[in-house]
């Protein structure tokens, strides 16, 4: 083919080429060493002298006018491809987004922090227990051995001999013991307990507690009630007033019931509290000295306390919820009204 016509052909063909894989066809045909262009080259030898420099310049001539004509659509494939992936890919910002609409949170979850809060401020830590528990942590170490009726009191779900959902957080005491080896502690562990309870308006097979444990050289029933005292005018107000009312737990020797005054009646009795003038919110007691060396302490060195606190009784008292099951629906409407807490 004669020059001017192959580099006409090959400066069509690039003008054609659609994309990168046209081009590098094209480069192999027009520009490689095998092309037509680089065996004219190969010819120059047998011309003479004088043809040979003017052939030679229109060669070079035409291949320098391909390879540019070829690196000009190189760069305008690219960026014409580039542009057209930003185009297919522009994100419109001003479209409106899919709309999320946030929820209440649970009151359960209010009062978990709200009361978290109220013990860090006291210099207590959190302590993170597990759902899942054996039976040594959950009972012996609370000193509720085999066949102690205590047991008879926590119908268990158990998951084999040795394993079960704990019924308490209470086995975080014994973890927390543990973990101390020996020194003082200050915890609190919120947390899931599980029991086979009949469910009914204030009873779940599933409920929260926040355990608390304090250990340190001596402590007593005062600084024990001082704590929740302190801890209850900061969760329902300063007009509030707690009371102990002796009980029993195998864990804690003395134990107390511990009750806030009503906030409906002040006290004097209504039917919010049954009369009574005092609503029931926690366990607690000093910590039973044969759980201290249950758990590596001497009693005689240190002394402690320990409390539970039922967190659906709390949100059912502080927000006047009438049924237990409520927490555990998700019902939107219920939920909505904790939306500005
Ligand atoms: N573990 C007890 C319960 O679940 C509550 C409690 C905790 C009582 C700590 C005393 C001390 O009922």
């Amino acid at each position: 083919m004669d020059l001017e016509e192959l580099k006409k052909k090959a400066l069509d063909a690039i003008k054609e080429a659609k994309d990168e894989l046209d081009l590098t066809n094209i480069r192999n045909r027009f520009l490689s060493k095998k092309s037509e262009i680089n065996q004219k080259l190969g010819g120059l030898k047998d011309l003479n002298e004088a043809e040979r420099k003017t052939y030679g310049q229109a060669i070079n001539e035409a291949r320098g006018a391909i390879t540019n004509a070829f690196n000009k659509k190189f760069q305008d494939l690219k960026a014409y491809n580039l542009n057209l992936k930003l185009k297919r890919e522009k994100i419109d910002i001003t479209l409106p987004g899919a709309s999320h609409h946030l929820l209440g949170t649970n009151p359960i979850y209010l009062v978990e922090n709200e009361i978290i809060h109220i013990f860090l401020g006291m210099g207590y830590s959190v302590y993170e227990g597990s759902d899942v528990e054996t039976d040594h942590f959950n009972f012996e170490l609370m000193n509720i051995p085999q066949d102690h009726p205590a047991r008879e009191m926590q119908d268990t779900f158990y998951i084999n001999n040795s394993l079960l959902l704990r019924t308490h957080t209470s086995p975080a005491q014994a973890h927390a013991m543990a973990e101390a080896h020996g020194g003082p502690v200050r915890i609190i562990c919120p947390g899931k307990c599980f029991r086979r309870d009949d469910d009914d308006l204030i009873h779940s097979h599933q409920f929260k507690q926040i355990e608390g444990l304090l250990i340190d050289k001596k402590i007593n029933l005062g600084n024990l009630e001082k704590t929740l005292e302190t801890f209850v005018k900061k969760l329902f107000g300063e007009k509030r007033e707690i009371r102990m009312r002796s009980s029993y737990f195998p864990f804690t020797e003395p134990s107390v019931e511990v009750d806030v005054s009503c906030d409906k009646c002040g006290g004097k009795g209504c039917p919010v509290c049954k009369g009574s003038g005092y609503l029931e919110i926690l366990g607690a007691g000093i910590v039973n000295p044969r759980v201290l060396e249950l758990n590596g302490y001497d009693p005689n060195e240190y002394s402690g306390f320990a409390f539970g606190i039922g967190l659906e009784r709390v949100a059912i008292l502080k927000y006047g919820v009438d049924d237990i099951r409520r927490f555990y629906t998700n019902d939107i409407r219920f939920l909505n009204e904790f939306k500005r807490r």
